[in-house]
C-alpha cells in the first residue's frame, strides 16, 4: 500500500490548477449510457474512481477512449449486459450511478446492492423507492437490486430527504420516461445541476435546475450529433487547497475554478482570518496570520458541505480559540479525529459534534487514512505539523484527488509518496 511522507510546517504559495469534479465527472460518465450516439466528456478527473467507473461502463458494452488525459469519448450505443457486479459496487459506492440509466434504456438493471461504509449505513432506500414510484419492478435476489420496467412512466416523487445520488438516480431514470416526473427536495448540489446541464445537451427536456424542484418531461430517445461536454470544476479539491493555505499562513491561487459555489466555504475561511480574492474562474487566499477557529454545521448545499468538513477541522486544530463542528449528514464521519489526535490535536467529540481546542503547535506521527476526506484532513494537518508524517492507506486520497503530491510539491510543500505492494480495494 502507498504512503505519503510529509515534513511539515511549510509555508504554501503559488498557483494550482483545479481538476475537474469527480462527483460530477461520475454520474455524467454513468448517464452516457442514456445515449445513443457516441458522446465527448471533457475536463475528466485522472482518478482511481473514474477508471472504476469506465471499466464497469464497459463491462455494460459501453466502450471508452481517452483522447487526452482529460477526455474521454463513451460509446453505448449497444448496450448488452445490464450487470453491475458486486466487485465495482464494493470498490465504489456511486457504481449505484448505473441503476437509474440502464432500467431506462434497457429496461433492466442488476446492479449490487452496497454494503454498509466508513463514514456511515448510507442506503439507498430512496433510490429503490422513487424507482418504483415509476414503474419499476424491483426486488432483492442474492445480495443484487433486480429492477425492471418496459418502460417508466412519470410521476411525482417527493423525496423524504436530499440525497444526492438518489436525485441523480431518479433524474436520469425520468428522462427517458414517459410523461412528466417532478422530483421534489432534490438535492441542489452543484454536481445535479452539472449532470441536469448534460443532460438537456443530450436532449433531455428538464426544467427547475440547480432548485429543489426539477420538472422532467420524458423524451423517446437521447443522443445527437456527437453531444460534448466539459465537466464543472471541484469545489471540494478547490476548498482542500484554500485551506492548506490557510492552514500553513500561505498565499496562493486556484485556477480554473468556480467562486459562486463555494460560498459556505469561503465564508468561513474568511472568518479564520483569510484575506480572499476571486475573479471569474479563480480564488486566492492569503492568510498572514494564525488562523481563528470556526464553527459550523454541515448540511445539503448551499449550506457547509459534509465533504469539507474534516479539512476545516484540520485547520482548527492549530487556530486560536475553539471550534465547534456538527456533523448532519453521515452518522460516522469522524472518523479523522483519531488520527488527528495522534498528531496531537485536542478534539473532544459529543454525539454528532467535535468540539477541537487549537493548539499552538502539531506533531507529525504515523497515521492512518480512514476514508477520502478523512485523509485530506490528515494531509492538512500534516502539512502545518512540526516534523514529519507518514500516511497510510492513501488509497483512498488517490480516489478524489489528481496528483495531489504533485501539486502539493509546487506550492512548497516537502511531500513524497513511497510506493507499496498492493493496493486493496
Ligand atoms: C454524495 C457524494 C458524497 C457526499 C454526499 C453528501 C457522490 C458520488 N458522493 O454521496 O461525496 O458526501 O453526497 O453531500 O456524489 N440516504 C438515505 N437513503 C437513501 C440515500 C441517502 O437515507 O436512499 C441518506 C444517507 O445515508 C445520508 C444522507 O441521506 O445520511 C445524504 O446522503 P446522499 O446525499 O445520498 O450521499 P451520496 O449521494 O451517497
Amino acid at each position: 500500500m502507498d504512503k505519503l511522507v510529509i515534513s511539515g510546517n511549510r509555508r504554501l504559495e503559488g498557483e494550482v490548477r483545479i481538476s475537474g469534479a469527480k462527483n460530477a465527472a461520475l454520474p455524467i460518465l454513468a448517464a452516457a449510457l442514456l445515449a445513443q450516439t457516441p458522446v465527448a466528456v471533457d475536463n475528466v478527473p485522472e482518478l482511481h474512481d473514474i477508471t472504476t467507473m469506465l471499466e464497469l461502463l464497459r463491462g455494460l458494452g459501453a466502450a471508452s477512449r481517452w483522447h487526452n488525459d482529460t477526455s474521454v469519448e463513451i460509446n453505448a450505443t449497444h448496450l448488452n449486459n445490464p450487470l453491475a457486479p458486486y466487485e465495482s459496487v464494493r470498490t465504489m459506492r456511486a457504481s449505484i450511478l448505473v441503476l437509474g440509466p440502464l432500467l431506462a434504456r434497457c429496461g433492466e438493471a442488476l446492479v449490487s446492492l452496497p454494503g454498509g461504509c466508513a463514514i456511515g449505513a448510507r442506503p439507498v432506500d430512496l433510490h429503490l423507492k422513487g424507482l418504483a414510484a415509476l414503474g419499476a419492478d424491483i426486488r432483492m435476489e442474492g445480495g443484487y437490486i433486480h429492477a425492471r420496467a418496459r418502460r417508466l412512466k412519470g410521476c411525482r416523487l417527493v423525496l423524504d430527504q436530499v440525497t444526492v445520488t438518489g436525485t441523480e438516480n431518479l433524474l436520469m431514470a425520468a428522462v427517458l420516461a414517459q410523461g412528466k416526473t417532478v422530483i421534489e427536495n432534490a438535492a441542489r448540489e452543484p454536481e445535479v445541476t452539472d449532470l441536469a446541464r448534460f443532460l438537456v445537451k443530450l436532449g433531455a427536456n428538464i426544467s427547475g435546475i440547480g432548485t429543489d424542484v426539477l420538472e422532467i418531461q420524458g423524451v423517446e430517445s437521447l443522443g445527437g450529433n456527437r453531444p460534448r461536454y466539459t465537466v464543472m470544476p471541484d469545489r471540494i479539491e478547490t476548498g482542500t487547497y484554500l485551506t492548506a493555505a490557510a492552514l500553513t499562513c500561505g498565499r496562493i491561487r486556484t485556477t480554473r475554478t468556480c467562486p459562486q459555489i463555494l460560498d459556505a466555504v469561503l465564508e468561513k475561511l474568511h472568518e479564520a482570518g483569510a484575506a480572499i480574492d476571486s475573479g471569474p474562474d479563480w480564488i486566492e487566499l492569503t492568510m498572514s496570520d494564525r488562523p481563528r477557529a470556526v464553527s459550523f454545521r454541515t448540511a445539503p448545499y448551499p449550506a457547509f458541505p459534509t465533504d469539507m468538513q474534516a479539512q476545516l477541522m484540520a485547520m482548527n486544530c492549530i487556530a486560536e480559540g475553539v471550534g465547534i463542528i456538527t456533523e448532519t449528514i453521515f452518522e460516522n464521519r469522524f472518523m479523522h479525529v483519531l488520527e488527528l489526535r495522534r498528531l496531537g490535536a485536542d478534539i473532544t467529540i459529543e454525539g454528532h459534534t467535535a468540539i477541537c481546542s487549537g493548539k499552538n503547535r502539531l506533531q507529525g506521527a504515523p497515521v492512518m487514512a480512514t476514508d477520502l476526506r478523512a485523509s485530506a484532513s490528515l494531509v492538512l494537518a500534516a502539512l502545518a505539523a512540526e516534523g514529519e508524517t507518514v500516511i497510510d492507506r492513501i488509497y483512498h486520497i488517490d480516489r478524489g484527488y489528481e496528483h495531489i503530491e504533485d501539486k502539493l510539491s509546487r506550492l512548497g510543500a516537502t511531500i513524497h509518496r513511497i510506493e507499496g505492494s498492493s493496493v486493496p480495494c
